[in-house]
């Protein structure tokens, strides 16, 4: 059994898709471990992509992901980590197969409704982030 992070961001939330994320997780056989909402400072936004913080995009990534409310979960299975990616497909809506999250729901390369763990060690290093051993079930 395999653990990732994933984030309905604040885009998602808007739209009211929070459901929409979980039950397409949960109709492919994933199971939500934890799940909760908050809203992320800009500080907060900034340690969690971190790995971003070269790139051009990270001072308006971290602006989005803390304008407003967000719901994050642990999502558990086998290969969960490459199954919730393919559920949420490429992070350019323009790039997304058919059916997936993004390709349904994003507006842009930026606002793209959801994130997933990229790897084993971001997962390592993503749930911690958000939830204690305690309130992983
Ligand atoms: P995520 O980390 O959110 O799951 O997305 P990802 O792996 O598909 O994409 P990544 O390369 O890790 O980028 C993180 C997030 O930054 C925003 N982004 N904006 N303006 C741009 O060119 C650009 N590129 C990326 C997106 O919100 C992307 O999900
Ligand atoms: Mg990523």
């Amino acid at each position: 059994m395999e653990k990732t992070l994933s984030i309905v961001k604040p885009d998602g939330v808007k739209k009211n898709i929070i459901g929409e994320v979980i039950t397409r997780f949960e109709k492919s056989g994933l199971r939500i471990a934890a799940l909760r909402m908050l809203r992320l400072s800009k500080e907060d936004a900034k340690n969690f992509y971190i790995v971003h913080k070269e790139r051009p995009f990270y001072d308006s990534l971290t602006d989005f992901m803390s304008e407003g409310p967000i719901a994050v979960m642990v999502v558990e299975g086998d290969n969960a980590i490459s199954r919730v990616r393919e559920i949420m497909g490429a992070t350019n809506p323009k790039d997304a197969a058919p059916g997936t999250i993004r390709a349904d729901f994003a507006s842009d390369i930026e606002h793209n409704i959801v994130h997933g763990s990229d790897s084993p060690v971001s997962a390592s290093f993503e749930i911690p982030f958000f939830f204690s051993s305690l309130d992983i079930n």
